[in-house]
């Protein structure tokens, strides 16, 4: 089958497309996916580069790629909630070789739902990882409340874009970081305040915010536990706590890992087709031109999401 292989670890180069990948079953617990869109998140550039590979070494050659939106065609052994033919959206083990940048993914059961209904391929697989990360982290963790005043930072990007929308929702004020470029499209998201990250100083223009939902890490993380009223949280997609400074400044900090599980995936349908989410896509690539789409990713600024439509 058609599939983009990670080679060995390294830049553009080491992913290569192939019309000879061995095509996957589904083992226990799994369905096949035809593939028909696969979304580009931080992960598959970084697995690209080997910068995971003490945690999860992949056997080379490996097909990489999480986020998937397709068609169910093979059922495995104790899987009830599928049938073939289903139109369904998730997230595959992207560190399993046997990846979504492929006609044919396996994918377990716990990480899929139905497509939203108003989504076609392209919108659905944009969703998975990054919708449900910022769903995980307002919703779940930080359970953020009409009125409330929220800072997220990287608006311009994958989980960011869909956290303002979800804030907006829910009736916060949002405050958010982006590049200077960006400022009129998470406006268009719904952003309060747009603040720019390369000119401005966030820290010294917002004081009291109930909640920093931070995607960016590193200093941006460091600086952000100043900015919170007491009793605020911080919730990091890129950073782990820093407890000397969560007890200095009197608030609550966390390292959210993001699990796409079949009830999230669910909430995140409903919240699409009820409108509230909508998939900003960057750009779409060709399967074939999957190596240039995950660099693209890596370096390009894009707004939002990166998609590939593996189908013809
Ligand atoms: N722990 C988990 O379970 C988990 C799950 C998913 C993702 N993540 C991590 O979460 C992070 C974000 O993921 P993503 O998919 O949203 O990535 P993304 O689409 O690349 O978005 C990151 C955004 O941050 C912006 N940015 C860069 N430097 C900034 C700064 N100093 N201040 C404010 N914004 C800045 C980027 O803008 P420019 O384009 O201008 O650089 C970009 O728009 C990644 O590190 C990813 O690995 C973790």
């Amino acid at each position: 089958m058609r599939a983009v292989q990670l080679t060995h670890y390294g830049g553009e180069d080491a992913l290569q497309f192939t019309t000879s990948a061995a095509k996957p079953t589904a083992k226990e617990g799994q369905v096949l996916v035809k593939v028909e869109a696969a979304s580009i998140n931080a992960i598959d550039w970084k697995i690209r580069e080997g910068m995971m590979q003490q945690m999860a070494p992949v056997t080379f050659p490996a097909t990489l790629g999480g986020d998937l939106a397709g068609t169910v065609v093979e059922v495995g052994p104790n899987v009830e909630q599928f049938t073939v033919g289903q139109t369904v959206y998730g997230q595959t083990n992207p560190f399993s070789g046997e990846g979504s940048f492929a006609e044919f993914t396996p994918i377990n059961a716990t990480n899929l739902a139905a497509m939203p209904k108003s989504a076609d391929f392209i919108h659905a697989a944009a969703l998975p990882l990054t919708a449900v990360s910022a769903y995980q982290a307002l919703v779940e963790t930080i359970n953020l409340q009409a009125g409330q005043k929220i800072l997220i930072h990287g608006g311009a990007g994958g989980i960011g874009s869909f956290a303002i929308q979800l804030a907006k929702h829910l009736e916060a004020y949002v405050a958010t970081t982006t590049a200077p470029e960006d400022t009129a499209f998470a406006k268009e998201l719904g952003a309060d305040e747009v603040i720019d990250y390369s000119t401005e100083k966030f820290e010294q223009i917002l004081k009291d915010v109930d909640a920093v939902f931070d995607t960016v890490g590193g200093e941006t993380n460091e600086k952000s536990y100043a900015v919170l009223k007491t009793g605020g949280q911080l919730v990091s997609m890129a950073a782990a706590p820093n407890e000397t400074l969560a007890t200095e400044h009197g608030v609550t900090a966390s390292a959210q890992q993001t699990r796409v599980t079949t009830e999230r995936l669910q909430k995140v349908a409903e919240l699409t087709d009820q409108g509230v989410l909508k998939p900003a896509i960057d750009k779409v690539f060709s399967l074939e031109q999957t190596a240039e789409a995950v660099e693209y990713m890596r370096h390009g600024h894009h707004r939002g999401k990166v998609v590939i439509k593996t189908t013809d």
